[in-house]
This record gives structure tokens, C-alpha cells and sequence, in this order.
């Protein structure tokens, strides 16, 4: 028998990700070739024309998968029902604007936002941030979203764990399905730690140690971490945009692998609300190395953590803890 449609909420849905998040979601590659999708379009006033040419690019593609389209600027009529809200809209910061005052449109954004996805999303709505901020926007998110349970609010890194893989890969000269278990600590941001200590390649003699086979420490310990750290600002000097194409794969990776679980011996990075796991101050929504099965992550217990680490770790953690108490000040 068919499956009921999933209802995809995508806000920002006429910007750059959106355009190239919402064919890969009605072809299926966000919750899988057999599950019937109707979206959900949010976005301002001022982005409405382009985004009903969006809608009518959507029905003209002809998915199969596709079974409807409400693209609207009323949060409320873009909320109802969904099962998954990716939030993609947000306030870029603009020339002579201050850290602050982008946080500051950004908090309001998420406050409202949130209350709308409370009231009128689904029971058990999955949500990702990927507006920047990604990691704070979500938190406020969580915070005027009490009734959704915090393991449903979540934010994206797993285009930095992708971009992990690919650095790997491309130094190794071996295929990026063949690179596991890299690991993306903390904010989507420059303070990021892409942690190579766990991750393997798959090779005819069995599963061998990144760090072993590049066999380079300087390598991985300089260039690699700075070159994912700083990858966005390298695509946003060479497109004159930020990264769009690989956001809205990585967005769907994101979702897939969390409704439909992680290969056996897999795990991915995603930005999740803090246990305290690792002696990450509770509370903030940080990423960390998850499993998925049934629908839930859960955090990877019991990995080593060395000094070079740990501090990697601290940093991102406390630019964190920092972001939250200036969005803490945004709030009105
Ligand atoms: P964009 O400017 O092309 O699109 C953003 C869209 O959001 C616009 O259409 C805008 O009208 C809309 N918008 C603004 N306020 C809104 C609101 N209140 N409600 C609904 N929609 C609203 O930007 P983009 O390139 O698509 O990037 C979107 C966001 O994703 C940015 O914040 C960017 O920095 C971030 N990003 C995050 C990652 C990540 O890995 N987490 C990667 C790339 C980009
Ligand atoms: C990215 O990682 O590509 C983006 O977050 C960069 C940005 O600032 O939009």
C-alpha cells in the first residue's frame, strides 16, 4: 500500500538552498523513493513573485513523488502539519552590520518561528536549522519551542562532515564512500574541530586508520582542519555566493540518515542539544558524533579524546556558550 505524504516544510524556500533543496526532496532523496512528499514553501513578502516561480518550476518537473505544493508567506499556513521543517530562511548579515545586530533579527526570526512549528506542526515534527547561525538559531528555536522535545531540534553540520570526507578523500586519492566516521565538534562555524582520531578507510585488507594512511600529522593537524573550517568562505570567494548545492544535499543526508537510521558501524555528525556528553557544557546545541535508529540519535559514547583535542573542543564550545548569552541579550 502507498504511504501517506510526509509533509517538508522549507523556509527561505525561494533563496539559493531552497532552489536546489526542494527538487532533491520531491525526487525523494530526503525520505526515500517510496515516500510521497507534499511541500511546504515559506517565505517573505518581498521574495513572493520569485517564490510561486519556484512553485511553478515544482509542478512543471512533473515528480511522481510530489503531491502538492503550499507556498505561502503566512507562518502559520506554511506550518500546519508538516513532519519535517527544514529552516533555511534567516537575516544575512549585510555590510556594516555588526555580529550583534544580525543575531538580533535572527532571535526574532527563530522566536516567532518556533511558537508557529509549536502550535501547528505535527506531533513529533523533526526539525534542522540551517540559517546562520545554525547552532544558536536552533537553540532559540528550542527555547520558544518547549512542547517539542529538545532530540527533535536539531542543526546542520553534516555539510562539514561531507567536506571532511572529501578533503580525505582527495588527499588519499580513494572514493569518499570508502572514508567513515570523521567527526564534526561543535559550531558551524571557523571554531569548528573536524576530527579525523576515529575516522577509517575502507581497503581490500579491511577498515584502516586515516591517521595511518595519511601518515602526514602536520597535514592533518594544520591544512585539513583549517581548509573545512574555512571551506564556506572559500566557495562564498569563488561563487560570489554561499554554498548552496552541497547545503541542500548535505541538509538531505541530514534527514535521511535520522528518519531512516545510519549504516551498522557509521556514524554522522549532526548538531544536537548537549548532554554534557564529552564535557560539553549542557545546553547548548552543539555537534557531536550521532547513530540513528527508529527515528532518534544518540550521541556516540566512550571515544578518546587527546589534549590536542580537547582544547579544539573547549573552543568551539566556549565561542558557543558566548553566542548564546549575545542572543540571550537579542531577546525581547
Ligand atoms: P538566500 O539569501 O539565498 O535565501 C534566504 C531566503 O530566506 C531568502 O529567500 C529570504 O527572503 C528568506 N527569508 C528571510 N527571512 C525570512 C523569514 N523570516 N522567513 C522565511 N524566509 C525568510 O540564502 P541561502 O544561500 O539560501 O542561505 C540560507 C542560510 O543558510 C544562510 O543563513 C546561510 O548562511 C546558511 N547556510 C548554512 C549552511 C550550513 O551548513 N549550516 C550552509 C550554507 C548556508
Ligand atoms: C557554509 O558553510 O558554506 C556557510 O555556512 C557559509 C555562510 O557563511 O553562509
Amino acid at each position: 500500500m502507498a504511504k501517506e505524504p510526509a509533509r517538508v516544510l522549507v523556509t527561505g524556500a525561494a533563496g539559493q538552498i531552497g532552489y536546489a533543496l526542494v527538487p532533491m526532496i520531491a525526487r525523494g532523496v530526503m525520505l526515500g523513493a517510496d515516500q510521497p512528499v507534499i511541500l511546504h514553501l515559506l517565505d517573505i513578502p518581498p521574495a513572493v513573485e520569485a517564490l510561486n516561480g519556484v512553485k511553478m518550476e515544482l509542478i512543471d518537473a512533473a515528480f511522481p513523488l510530489l503531491k502538492g505544493v503550499v507556498a505561502t508567506t503566512d507562518v502559520v499556513e506554511a506550518c500546519t502539519g508538516v513532519n519535517i521543517a527544514v529552516m533555511v530562511g534567516g537575516f544575512p548579515r549585510k555590510e556594516g552590520m555588526e555580529r550583534k545586530d544580525v543575531m538580533s533579527k535572527n532571535v526574532s526570526i527563530y522566536k516567532s518561528q518556533a511558537s508557529a512549528l509549536e502550535k501547528h506542526a505535527a506531533a513529533n515534527c523533526k526539525v534542522l536549522v540551517v540559517a546562520n547561525p545554525a547552532n544558536t538559531n536552533a537553540l532559540i528555536l528550542k527555547e520558544f519551542a518547549p512542547s517539542i522535545p529538545e532530540k527533535n531540534i536539531t542543526c546542520l553540520t553534516r555539510l562539514d562532515h561531507n567536506r571532511a570526507l572529501g578533503q580525505v578523500s582527495e588527499r588519499l586519492n580513494v572514493q569518499v564512500s570508502d572514508v567513515k566516521n570523521v567527526i564534526i565538534w561543535g559550531n558551524h562555524s571557523s571554531s569548528q574541530y573536524p576530527d579525523v582520531n576515529h575516522a577509517t578507510v575502507k581497503t581490500p585488507s579491511g577498515d584502516k586508520s586515516v591517521r595511518e594512511l595519511v601518515a602526514d600529522d602536520a597535514w592533518l593537524n594544520g591544512e585539513f582542519i583549517a581548509t573545512v573550517q574555512q571551506r564556506g568562505a572559500a566557495i562564498i570567494k569563488a561563487r560570489k555566493f554561499s554554498s548552496a548545492l552541497s547545503a541542500a544535499s548535505s541538509a538531505c543526508d541530514h534527514i535521511r540518515d535520522w528518519v531512516l537510521g545510519t549504516p551498522e558501524g557509521t556514524w554522522v555528525s549532526m548538531g544536537v542539544y548537549s548532554d554534557g556528553s564529552y564535557n560539553v557544557p549542557a545546553g547548548l546545541i552543539f555537534s557531536f558524533p550521532v547513530t540513528c535508529c527508529n527515528g532518534d540519535w544518540k550521541i556516540v559514547q566512550g571515544l578518546s579524546i587527546d589534549e590536542f583535542s580537547r582544547k579544539k573542543l573547549d573552543a568551539t564550545a566556549d565561542e558557543l556558550t558566548e553566542e548564546k548569552t549575545l542572543a540571550y541579550t537579542c531577546i525581547n
